[in-house]
């Protein structure tokens, strides 16, 4: 154990001073020792993480011609080949493209590349501006050009403007493609366009991609600020200021807008191309029309949306106005099928109307009733002495390196950082512990004490090793945030949690603690959870994971326990489905079966806000909300373990039957040999009360053991609800599943409430779709 003394000591050694560079504002990340590498890449060890793009030659003068500078420091692989030439795999090739304080001037497209994050400074946010001769449709592709979206993970944009002032306005011009999937980033991002300039939107999608959020956004001018195909979205925090169209759906299933803001548009959302849409927490001023939809088709819920006497229409239906002035708090503005408890007749609402409604005050302002929410750290204000890399740490040597066991070192770096922080008198500590790019191989449980906050880089990940992890009886969480009873403040940015190997009992985090002062205290952002399927790990198709009972490769990515309270913004828990990392694109795509337990389990009552948030591929249930109370889920999207369904003999509960928890579900409901029944549930909502859920998108592709193709449902039941208090679902969609919601009544009887026969929606791409507006049940 290390005394306090001298870990201040160390503290001081291990910072260093800033190499002075120009246009420096002192930003910690620019200065600190960068030590990041790529464990599993032949030469991984000098594979360059941080890439400074005024290392590339790019100026930042505002004047000089940047576009190749820029595109060198995100192209330049490991000295044989560029990473533009693909087939450097998806996990494998991290890099932060760093850009300081200035003007970044080109003059065509930027292409970014999987595993990248495009990072300006914070305190000074960089433009990168297009040249009034600017060549191309787009000033970034922040996606990798040989993958498509669907299974475009790992790309980050934040602390940037993109500038599109200085080109004409007649030209046809978008400002960052970002047709991706889950596991990206894309927050603090200023869009700067001409006003009037239609023809010009900041952010623009393709083709069907299976995104969770983007967040944290300001739009100036333009046509239309974000353009989406996707099938679900969460946008949180957009504002959007004289842009003629803030946000359009072209095509998608399934969405949450929350805290957005609309000055001087003259639509703030163009829903015609959505099918399930709800706006929360809005302010439109000085705006034509808040939200305009079509005339029929559609599900749409309005809660706390805020507009002043310009607002002509807060929604418009084609031609009609169907709604004038504010929805205040307490009611929600809904169209579309709303079922009650107890009942299977949906009352329909199809030209909208105001319904009272509430929400858990555990979870809310208490001035304006909105949710509270929380922008992602960036820690602009941290002093370089305040951060420390946990690499760089004399006499606890930390390798990241995939093969080492760090347990140790990192522990009592940990637990020394935070008792530095009690000591100086602070829950809210400034010790900020950086985690260069890597692998963190930890063979027992890591305790993180209140009072610590880490980030990562690129996702750096931690994973689970050893015997501590290999007892299905005996869950063990990798990750221990918090001890029960515990408040103070824990930070976690920029991670993904994994198992090395194939390890029954990994929990891999648990939540225990509240924060003290408020939401946020304690927070993940940017923090996902994924077992299997990359280099790394042994829970690899071609490693013994071709079969489910094989592989029980991990219990359960996340558990919040019963006195946690946490708020969570973009958070995938990926059981793997298929290979990241290979093949000669890179991408992999071979098959791969772990059998893993359960997503997210969701026991807390002390406050649990989940924004943006997916669950995949697990054998008993996406999301299990037990017991819990005081819960907001902003956005959960899910999709079952591609292997059950029809033809398979694994059925649920199995392969964990003779191990299961008293917060798993037994289906019972099921008859014995349905395997079209006895399938993961996305979400389950059990003996809970406060709960407020405004978008799920649960989605069936392919099941069976072939992986057949669904053209039809091949799915019976998407949730279960039982025996809860007060709760509000909003916005449930699924694709090839035949009930939406199961209810499970006092007398045991389990009973389909709401089917996708009787809420069908409009085929999409050949599949079954369905949806609802809400679903209540209230403590009348
Ligand atoms: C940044 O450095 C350039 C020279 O490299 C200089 O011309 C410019 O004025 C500097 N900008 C700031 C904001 O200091
Ligand atoms: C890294 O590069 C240095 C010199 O540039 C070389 O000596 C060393 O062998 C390289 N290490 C690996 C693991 O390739
Ligand atoms: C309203 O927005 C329009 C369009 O951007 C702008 O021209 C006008 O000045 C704004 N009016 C006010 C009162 O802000
Ligand atoms: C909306 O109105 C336009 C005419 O203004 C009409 O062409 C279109 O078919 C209508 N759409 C719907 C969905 O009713
Ligand atoms: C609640 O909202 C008000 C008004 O926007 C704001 O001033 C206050 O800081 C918020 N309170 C909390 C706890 O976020
Ligand atoms: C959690 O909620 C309970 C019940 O409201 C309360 O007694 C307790 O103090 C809360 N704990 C924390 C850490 O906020
Ligand atoms: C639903 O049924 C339960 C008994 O199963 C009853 O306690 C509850 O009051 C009913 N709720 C409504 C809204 O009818
Ligand atoms: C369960 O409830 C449904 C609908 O209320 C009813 O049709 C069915 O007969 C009940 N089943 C049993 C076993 O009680």
């Amino acid at each position: 154990m290390l005394s306090l003394y001298s870990l201040l000591a160390l503290a001081t050694v291990v910072v260093g001073t800033a190499p002075p560079l120009q246009n420096s504002t002192g930003y910690w990340y620019e200065h600190i020792n960068h030590n990041g590498i790529s464990p599993t890449l032949p030469n991984g060890q000098n594979w360059t993480v941080f890439r400074n793009v005024k290392d590339y030659g790019a100026k930042g003068d505002g004047s000089t011609d940047d576009t190749t500078a820029i595109q060198r420091a995100i192209s330049m692989g490991d000295g044989t080949r560029t990473r533009d030439a693909g087939g450097f795999g998806s996990t494998t090739q991290p890099a932060v493209v760093y850009f300081p304080a200035g003007t970044y001037l080109v003059k065509s497209t930027i292409q970014s590349a999987i595993g990248t994050v495009i990072m300006g400074d914070p305190t000074n946010l960089p433009t990168i501006k297009a040249s009034p001769d600017f060549a191309g449709t787009y000033i970034l592709i922040g996606r990798d050009q040989h993958l498509s979206g669907l299974i475009g993970f790992f790309h980050g944009v934040k602390n940037l403007v993109l500038d599109s002032t200085s080109v004409p306005a007649t030209r046809t011009i978008a400002l960052l493609e970002w047709s991706v999937s889950q596991q990206n980033l894309l927050s603090n991002v200023v869009f700067k366009m001409p006003i009037g300039a239609v023809r010009h939107t900041g952010v623009a999608t393709q083709g069907m991609n299976s995104a969770l959020i983007i967040n944290d956004l300001q739009f100036n001018g333009g046509g239309v600020g974000v353009q989406l195909a996707s099938t679900q979205y969460h946008l949180k925090s957009l504002h959007f200021k004289d842009t003629e169209i803030g946000i359009r759906f072209v095509n998608n299933l399934q969405a949450t807008a929350q805290g957005l803001t609309f000055d001087g548009c003259s639509v703030g959302i163009d829903a015609s191309g959505s099918k399930m849409l709800s706006v929360i927490d809005t302010t439109a001023t000085n705006t034509s029309v808040v939200v305009s939809a079509a005339a029929t088709t559609g599900s749409l819920v309005l809660e706390n949306v805020i507009v002043d006497d310009s607002v002509s229409a807060t929604i418009q239906t084609n031609t009609t106005i169907a709604l004038t002035g504010s929805v205040l708090p307490n009611t929600a503005w809904i169209r579309g099928n709303i079922y009650h408890a107890n009942s299977t007749s949906p009352h329909s609402s199809p030209s909208g109307s105001l319904i009272p409604v509430s929400r858990p005050t555990a979870l809310v302002n208490s001035t304006t009733y909105f949710y509270h929410t929380l922008p992602p750290p960036t820690y602009a204000t941290t002093p370089l002495s305040s951060v420390m890399n946990v690499k760089s740490v004399p006499g606890y040597p930390v390798a990241g390196d995939g093969v080492q066991d760090d347990t140790a070192s990192l522990q009592a770096i940990i637990l020394n950082s935070a008792a530095t922080a009690t000591a100086a008198g602070a829950t809210n500590t400034d010790t900020l512990l950086y985690f260069p790019h890597g692998i963190y191989l930890l063979s027992d449980t890591l305790h993180i004490p209140p009072g610590t906050r880490l980030i990562g880089e690129a996702w750096t990940q931690l994973s689970a090793k050893g015997a501590k992890f290999a007892d299905a009886d005996q869950p063990r969480p990798l990750i221990r945030v918090g001890r029960e009873g515990d408040v103070g403040v824990v930070h976690m940015s920029d991670f993904v949690l994994t198992v090395a190997e194939v390890s029954p009992g990994a929990v891999l985090m648990e939540v225990n603690m509240a924060g003290a002062e408020g939401p946020g205290d304690v927070g993940f952002w940017n923090v996902h959870f994924r077992v299997g399927g990359a280099e790394g790990s042994s829970v690899r198709a071609n490693m013994g994971c071709g079969r489910p009972e094989k592989c029980l490769a991990a219990r359960l990515s996340l558990h919040l326990r019963e006195g946690s309270g946490s708020y969570w913004e973009n958070v995938w828990g990926w059981t793997a489905d298929h290979e990241l990392d290979g093949d000669s694109s890179g991408g992999g795509g071979a098959e791969v079966y772990p059998g893993v337990a359960g997503g997210f389990l969701v026991e807390a009552k002390n406050g649990t806000w989940m924004l943006g948030m997916g669950a995949e591929h697990n054998v008993l249930y996406q999301v299990n909300i037990n017991k819990a109370e005081n819960v907001f889920i902003g956005l959960q999207q899910g999709e079952s373990a591609y292997w059950q369904g029809k033809g398979n003999t694994m059925l649920a509960p199995a392969p964990w039957t003779e191990s299961l928890l008293a917060s798993d579900p037994d289906f019972a409901w099921c008859g014995e040999n349905d395997a079209e029944c006895r399938m993961g549930l996305y979400q389950r909502i059990s003996h809970s009360k406060n709960v407020n859920v405004y978008s799920g998108g649960f989605w069936n592709f392919v099941a069976g053991p072939n992986r057949a193709m669904c053209t039809e449902e091949c799915q019976n039941n998407a949730a279960l609800f039982d025996s809860n208090e007060k709760m509000y679902v909003y916005g449930f969609s699924t694709i090839n599943n035949r009930n939406l919601i199961l209810e499970k009544r006092s007398d045991g009887n389990v009973t389909a409430v709401a089917t996708a026969a009787d809420n069908a929606g409009t085929a999409l791409d050949g599949f079954r779709t369905a949806s609802i507006a809400a679903y209540f049940r209230q403590n009348e």
